[in-house]
C-alpha cells in the first residue's frame, strides 16, 4: 500500500519522477491526438504559462480581494457574449454569465438553472425533464443525475442532427429545457437550432444551444465564407448557451463560459448561504474555490489573438479539414459522416465503396502509428477534432491512414483469435447468471489484452465485444469496474 511520504524529496527528484511518469502519455506535440488537446504554437503556450504562473495563487471564490480576476472573467464573458449574438438586434437584453471550469460545469449550471427556473415558473412541471437529442453530449445526463431530473432522448435524423418533428412530440407538461448542439460532439454536425428554439419559446420552454465545441469556432468559419446556420443568442428563443475557452478559444484546461439571455435567469444558477457561523457565503457556480490561472491564461489569449488572429487560425484549420475530409473519402470503404460544418467529424467505414472494414481496426492500426483518435458507436466510427495542431500532420495522417486501411484488409491470426474470443464472451454473458457477467467481462477484457484492469491496447475485439452485449447494463457494470480499477492505486504501478 502506498502511504503517505514520511520525508519530503528535492525539487530535481521529484521533477525527475514527474518527468518520467510523462513519459508513458500520448505524444500530442506531434499533433497526432484528435481530441483531448488544441493547440497552436510555442508562442501561444509561453503566453498562457506566463499568464497562468502569474495567477496561480489567487482564488476566483472572492472577486473583492480579487479585482483583477473579476475584471478578466467579466471581460472575458462580455467578448464570448458578443461573439455569440448578444446584444444584436434581436438580442438587445443583456446576456450575462460566468466562466466555469470547463464544459461539463457549464451544463450541470444551465441545468441546475434550469431546475430552480421551473420551480418558479413552472410549478406544474412536478417530475421535471430535459429533452434531448441522442447526440447532446452526456453532461447534459450527468447534470439530471446530479440534481435529480429525467432526460428524455430522442433518435437524431438520418442526417445526424435533431429531429424537430420528433423532439416536438416527445415534449410532456414535465419537460422544462430543451437541447441543442452547435454542433454535436460525435459528428459536428449542427442541430437545426433555429426551429427548435422557435419550437420551445412556443412551448414556454427554456432552450440551451451547447456550443462548447463550436461557440469560438463556428463565429470564425461562418465569417470566412462557410455555410453556418444561425446557431446563437441572434436567434429567438435561444435562453441559455454554453462556449469552451478550452477548446477552441485554445486557452488553458478548466476555462468555459456559460451565458444567460438576461440577468434574471441567471439569479437562478447563483447560490448564497446567508446564516452560516463563517459568514455570508457567495457562489456563482458549481466550485467553492476558483483557480485563478485558467482565467488569467483565457484573459490573455482572447487579447492575444483577438479576431484577426482566430481568423488567420480558424482558416488554416478549415483547409486542413477539407483536405483530410477529401483524402478520408477518396480511400475506398471508408466515408465522413453526414455534412459537418467546422472541423468535428467522424470517419465510417463505407460498405457502397468497399468490402466491409471494421473501423475499430483501423483505429489499432492508427495506434500502432501513433495516432490517437476516440471510438464512437451509434454508427460505428472513428472521431476527429482537426484544430491548429494538425495543419502539419493532414498528408501524414492521410498517408497512414491508407495503410491503415490496407492491414486491416489483410486476413491474420489475430483477428480470427479476437473473433473467437468475442463469441465465447457473448455465449458466456448470455448463459452466465447476472452477477456473475462483471466478473467474466473483466477476465474477457484480461483476455483481449488488458493490463491492471485498464483497457487492452488493441481495443477493437473489446470494442466488438461491447457492441454486442444483449443487455446494456451489463455494459454499465463493466465499465464501473473499469472506472474503478482506473482510478485506484496499484502496487504494480
Ligand atoms: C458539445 C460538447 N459539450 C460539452 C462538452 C464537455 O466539455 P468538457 O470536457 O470541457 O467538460 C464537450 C466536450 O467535448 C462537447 O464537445
Amino acid at each position: 500500500m502506498l502511504r503517505f511520504p514520511e520525508q519530503g524529496r528535492t525539487k530535481e527528484d521529484v521533477l525527475a519522477t514527474m518527468r518520467a511518469a510523462r513519459d508513458h502519455d500520448i505524444q500530442w506535440q506531434q499533433g497526432k491526438v484528435f481530441g483531448l488537446i488544441y493547440h497552436i504554437d510555442e508562442a501561444v503556450d509561453a503566453l498562457l504559462q506566463e499568464a497562468f504562473t502569474m495567477f496561480f495563487a489567487e482564488n476566483g471564490l472572492n472577486p473583492t480581494a480579487f479585482p483583477s480576476l473579476r475584471k478578466f472573467e467579466t471581460e472575458v464573458v462580455a467578448m464570448t457574449a458578443s461573439l455569440l449574438g448578444g446584444g444584436s438586434a434581436t438580442s438587445p437584453g443583456v446576456v450575462t454569465g460566468n466562466m466555469t471550469s470547463g464544459g461539463t460545469e457549464s451544463l450541470l449550471c444551465a441545468v441546475k438553472t434550469a431546475r430552480d427556473w421551473a420551480r418558479v415558473h413552472r410549478p406544474e412541471a412536478t417530475q421535471p425533464e430535459i429533452l434531448l437529442p441522442r447526440s447532446a453530449h452526456p453532461a447534459f445526463e450527468k447534470g439530471a443525475q446530479y440534481f435529480g431530473l429525467k432526460t428524455v432522448f430522442v433518435p437524431v435524423r438520418d442526417d445526424l442532427r435533431a429531429d424537430v418533428g420528433a423532439m416536438i412530440r416527445a415534449v410532456t407538461p414535465n419537460t422544462i429545457l430543451m437541447v441543442g448542439s452547435a454542433p454535436a460532439y460525435p459528428h459536428g454536425v449542427v442541430d437545426p437550432i433555429r426551429e427548435l428554439a422557435a419550437a420551445a419559446q412556443e412551448l414556454g420552454l427554456l432552450f440551451h444551444v451547447d456550443a462548447c465545441v463550436g461557440g469560438f469556432m463556428l463565429p470564425f468559419v461562418r465569417k470566412l465564407g462557410y455555410p453556418v446556420p444561425d446557431f446563437d443568442f441572434s436567434v429567438p428563443g435561444v435562453t441559455s448557451m454554453s462556449a469552451d475557452l478550452h477548446k477552441y478559444g485554445y486557452a488553458a484546461k478548466g476555462a468555459s463560459v456559460v451565458l444567460y439571455r438576461t440577468p434574471e435567469l441567471r439569479r437562478y444558477q447563483m447560490f448564497v448561504s446567508t446564516d452560516w457561523s463563517g459568514g455570508i457565503y457567495p457562489s456563482p457556480t458549481l466550485a467553492g474555490t476558483r483557480p485563478a490561472g485558467p482565467i488569467a491564461a483565457a484573459w490573455a489569449v482572447l487579447n492575444y489573438l483577438g479576431e484577426d488572429g482566430y481568423l488567420e487560425i480558424s482558416e488554416a484549420v478549415m483547409k486542413t479539414v477539407k483536405h483530410i475530409q477529401a483524402g478520408v473519402n477518396a480511400i475506398p470503404g471508408l466515408k465522413v459522416l453526414g455534412d459537418p460544418e467546422m472541423s468535428v467529424f467522424a470517419i465510417a467505414a463505407d460498405p457502397s465503396t468497399g468490402s466491409g472494414l471494421d473501423i475499430y481496426e483501423v483505429a489499432d492500426e492508427l495506434g500502432e502509428r501513433g495516432w490517437h483518435l476516440d471510438r464512437q458507436h451509434f454508427p460505428k466510427s472513428l472521431h476527429m477534432t482537426v484544430n491548429y495542431a494538425h495543419v502539419a500532420v493532414a498528408d501524414e495522417f492521410l498517408h497512414d491512414l491508407a495503410e491503415a486501411v490496407r492491414v486491416v484488409r489483410r486476413p491474420s491470426l489475430r483477428k480470427t483469435a479476437g473473433k473467437f474470443v468475442i463469441w465465447l464472451a457473448n455465449v458466456l454473458t448470455r448463459i452466465l447468471p447476472e452477477r456473475w457477467v462483471s466478473a467474466a467481462m473483466g477476465k474477457v477484457s484480461a483476455l483481449l489484452g488488458g493490463s491492471g484492469g485498464g483497457l487492452p491496447e488493441r481495443m477493437a475485439p473489446m470494442y466488438g465485444l461491447i457492441g454486442s452485449l444483449p443487455n446494456r447494463g451489463d455494459l454499465k457494470e463493466l465499465v464501473l469496474d473499469l472506472l474503478d480499477s482506473m482510478t485506484r492505486y496499484s502496487d504494480s504501478e
